[in-house]
């Protein structure tokens, strides 16, 4: 029997191997660009949410995929994809039950791969929980994270009002570019992985028929 057939049953009555499975948090690195520090904070989120343990934490670069400005012909709620860049990227949001997005903010606003590469897709983000790792000036990315949840709630997806947002970034760094916190911005990265991991599970038979209903309307 599949797992998504357990998916409606109480915890404690499922077996043990599914019960033990952990959902998968994708961290996704939003900014694109040569030089850039996201990928220092993102490796160092990504550590962190591996020693909290609820999660199976996946590292997804968003550079990777190489999306071109938004190219397929029918709306993403059609999944009719005509590009290989969208196929693939379909292929590895699909497995996520929950997002991390570390974010900078450009000019008071989500940096352009964000609003891109979250509208290729409709269904693969539906009924999922996400969070923020925002960094910047002053504001620690937050004017863009409050964009950014504007647009992931239209895609159906659950934004935590906890988040991790760090200030003064370029004051983060060793000299080897790793990113260095401190007691604060750890406290703030387990409260976030605590409230995700509460939402991802109770979101989990919304996901399930959602899947069910979406693959049944395909074959049909
Ligand atoms: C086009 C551009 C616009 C920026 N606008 C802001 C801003 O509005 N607020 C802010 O805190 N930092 C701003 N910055 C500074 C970024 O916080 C800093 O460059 C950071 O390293 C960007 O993240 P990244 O290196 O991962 O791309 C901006 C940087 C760029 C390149």
């Amino acid at each position: 029997m599949s797992h998504a057939a357990f998916a409606y049953l109480p915890l404690a009555s499922q077996p043990d191997s599914v019960s033990a499975m952990k959902l998968q948090l994708q961290i996704i690195i939003v900014s694109t660009r040569p030089g850039r520090v996201g990928p220092s904070i993102a490796r160092w989120f990504h550590e962190f949410a591996t020693r909290h343990g609820k999660f199976e934490p996946v590292l997804v670069d968003l550079a990777d995929f190489d999306l071109p400005l938004y190219d397929e012909p029918h709306h993403p709620r059609l999944q009719k994809y005509t590009k290989e860049h969208t196929k693939r990227w379909s292929a590895s949001v699909a497995t996520g039950d929950a997002y991390v997005f570390v974010t900078p903010e450009y000019n008071f606003c989500p940096p352009p791969p964000f609003g891109n590469a979250l509208q290729y897709l409709y269904h693969e983000w539906n009924y999922k929980p996400c969070g923020f790792v925002s960094y910047g000036g002053v504001s620690g990315g937050m004017r863009a994270v409050q964009l950014e949840k504007q647009l992931a709630t239209a895609l159906k997806m659950m934004p935590m009002p906890e988040g991790v947002a760090v200030p003064m970034i370029s004051q983060h760094f060793d000299a080897q570019k790793n990113f260095v916190t401190n007691d604060l911005i750890d406290s703030a990265a387990r409260v976030l992985l605590d409230e995700l991991h509460k939402w991802a599970q109770a979101l989990k038979p919304m996901r399930a028929a959602h899947q069910e209903a979406v693959r049944v309307s395909a074959v049909g």
